[in-house]
């Protein structure tokens, strides 16, 4: 493993299985009671740009289940408001604390942070990337599938940062993945460049959500406006017309196909409140997963 978990593209398919491997063993110790083999009083600061709700927590409650601490910091209040630059604080904050997770905006705030810091640093979501959520959705598919290898995942709406990094994570694990998205609204260019490398898996981009969900295994979706974006939302709202996941959709998938959100949703955009309900109990197990996902991270670059 390298110091830094910045975005799927630099693991290798070791690395994503070592995690998940990691991650069931965490969430088999902590679900039988047993105390985790993890070095006590190890400090995590967590700097976010944007909002959240599991990233924050899932952090933080790992930390404290490693006898650990988390700190939250808002940009907004701390001194990177008032413009001190990323190197500074990434000097100062790897005097203090044993690891850095970061929510920001540009990806190369995150790899800056991490080149100036001589401790680990986490991508908590970017624009571009959201690999911790993608590590925790492939620990959730493996659970119920038993298996990753082989499976079609089928993406449905925007090319975001979730887009980007589900499409790395699939076909680093051996998934063939289908994605569908509007024009205009396509993945990152370096993120199809590197899908067009691929020869042992399949890759497909489209227009027609029914073509991306044909045979699926399982389908995923994401909100139309990410953070950062609700200014565009009505504009986005007439873009993804017709890019919802319901049952129409379903109908296409394999038998026993999974929906994976990472939430928050908009149920009546990208999801029927329906299929987001009958799909309730692998949607908050993909949620609780990023717990376990977030520990395995923290046991393997922080211990
Ligand atoms: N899925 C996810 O990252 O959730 P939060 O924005 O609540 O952290
Ligand atoms: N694409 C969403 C994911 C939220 C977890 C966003 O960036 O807002």
């Amino acid at each position: 493993m390298k110091k830094d978990l910045l975005k799927l593209l630099d693991l290798s398919p070791e690395d994503i299985t070592l995690i998940l491997d990691t991650a069931d063993k965490l969430k088999a110790e902590r679900k039988a009671g047993k105390k985790h083999d993890f070095p006590a009083g190890k400090s995590l600061a967590m700097i976010f740009a944007k909002n959240s709700t599991r990233t924050r927590v899932s952090f933080e409650v790992g930390m404290t289940h490693f006898d650990g601490h988390a700190l939250f910091m808002s940009t907004a209040d701390s001194q990177m408001k008032r413009g001190e630059s990323i190197s500074d604080t990434a000097r100062t904050l790897s005097r203090y604390v044993d690891g850095i997770m970061i929510r920001t905006y540009e990806q190369e705030e995150v790899e800056e942070l991490a080149k100036h810091a001589t401790i680990p640093v986490i991508n908590g979501l970017t624009d571009f990337a959201h690999p911790c959520q993608i590590l925790a959705d492939l620990m959730t598919i493996r659970e119920h599938k038993g298996k990753l290898k082989g499976l079609k995942a089928c993406w449905i709406g925007d090319g975001n940062n979730m887009a980007n990094s589900l499409i790395v994570g699939c076909l680093k694990t051996g998934m063939d993945i289908s994605v569908a998205c509007p024009d205009g609204y396509k993945p990152d260019k370096k993120v199809l460049d590197f899908a067009a490398t691929v020869t042992d898996c399949k890759f497909e981009l489209t227009n027609d959500p029914k073509v991306a969900a044909k045979g699926a295994d399982v389908v995923f979706t994401d909100v139309w406006a990410s953070m950062g974006q609700e200014g565009e939302a009505k504009e986005r709202e007439k873009a993804f017309a017709g890019y919802q996941v319901n049952d129409d959709i379903m109908a296409l998938t394999n038998p026993g196909c999974m929906v994976q959100h990472c939430l928050p949703a908009h149920k009546g955009e990208e999801i029927s409140e329906k299929v987001f309900e009958e799909h309730a109990q692998e949607i908050f197990d993909e949620a609780e997963n990023r717990l376990h996902v977030q520990k395995g991270i923290i046991y393997l670059l922080m211990k």
